[in-house]
């Protein structure tokens, strides 16, 4: 009788648990919160948008949307713009969050998993991922399935998911143990088996970001360093 019990309070149980309700597939009042107006993810949102450089011509895809907070910046540009996530409470948040964008039409958030995305083939000029590329099981998959929904020259713009940030504030336990990353060779690897052709990626110091975005001062070390790894790639 107590073995069930036991298996779902062990150590490895817990930190699924917590890794799930945190950041893997978030739920929660605490999820909600934080994923509404991630504060720490903006400098990274900035970086994304920089290199995509929307245009109120462009059709958006974003893959594992949390909250919706990457999509309100992007909408500015007067883009249109889909968007998936597997948690339906993100999925909730994010149309939430972007209310009147999808009323206009402008921005549909489905409830979907990154390997199968519930869209015809290359209707997207541009997609984006950000914060989730270390949780895929398969992200030869998912980025072979993005690829798939994307026109002729479009454009991919992905955070990585750095090994320098293992353990750190980025990627503390329980949740660094639960997420694969990786370096510069291997993500440009990821890419070229997915079909992407001219992937490359660039780092990018974020601090002047974490500035702009409004980080308190004493947070901003977090974001000095080597510069975090974006891949960037397009559709041949
Ligand atoms: C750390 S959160 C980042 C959310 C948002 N992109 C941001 O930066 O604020 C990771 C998000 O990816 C979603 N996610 C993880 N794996 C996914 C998958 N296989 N398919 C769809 N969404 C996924 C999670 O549900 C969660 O909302």
């Amino acid at each position: 009788m107590v073995g069930p019990l036991l298996r779902a309070t062990a150590p490895a149980a817990f930190g699924d648990w917590l890794t799930d309700r945190l950041a893997r597939r978030p739920t929660g009042a605490q999820a909600r919160a934080v994923y509404r107006d991630p504060l720490y993810h903006y400098p990274n949102f900035r970086v994304i948008l920089a290199e995509l450089a929307l245009t109120s011509g462009d059709y958006l895809l974003e893959v594992g949307c949390g909250g919706g907070a990457f999509l309100k910046e992007a909408l500015r540009s007067g883009c249109r713009a889909r968007a998936v996530d597997h948690s339906p409470e993100m999925v909730r948040l994010a149309r939430e969050e972007n209310r009147e964008a999808v009323a206009r039409g402008r921005l549909e958030v489905l409830e979907a998993s990154a390997d199968r995305l519930p869209f015809p083939d290359a209707i997207f000029t541009c997609a984006a991922m950000t914060g989730v590329l270390g949780f895929l099981p398969n992200p030869v998959a998912a980025l072979a399935e993005i690829r798939r929904v994307l026109r002729p020259n479009a454009r991919l713009v992905i955070l990585g998911s750095d090994p320098e940030n293992r353990g750190t504030p980025a990627a503390p336990e329980p949740m660094a143990s639960r997420l694969r990353f990786y370096d510069s060779e291997r993500l440009e690897g990821l890419a070229r088996e997915a079909g992407f052709d001219n992937a490359r990626v660039v780092r990018r110091d974020l601090e002047a970001f974490a500035r702009e975005a409004g980080v308190p001062e004493e947070h901003l070390p977090l974001f000095a360093g080597p510069g975090a790894r974006f891949l960037i790639a397009h559709k041949g």
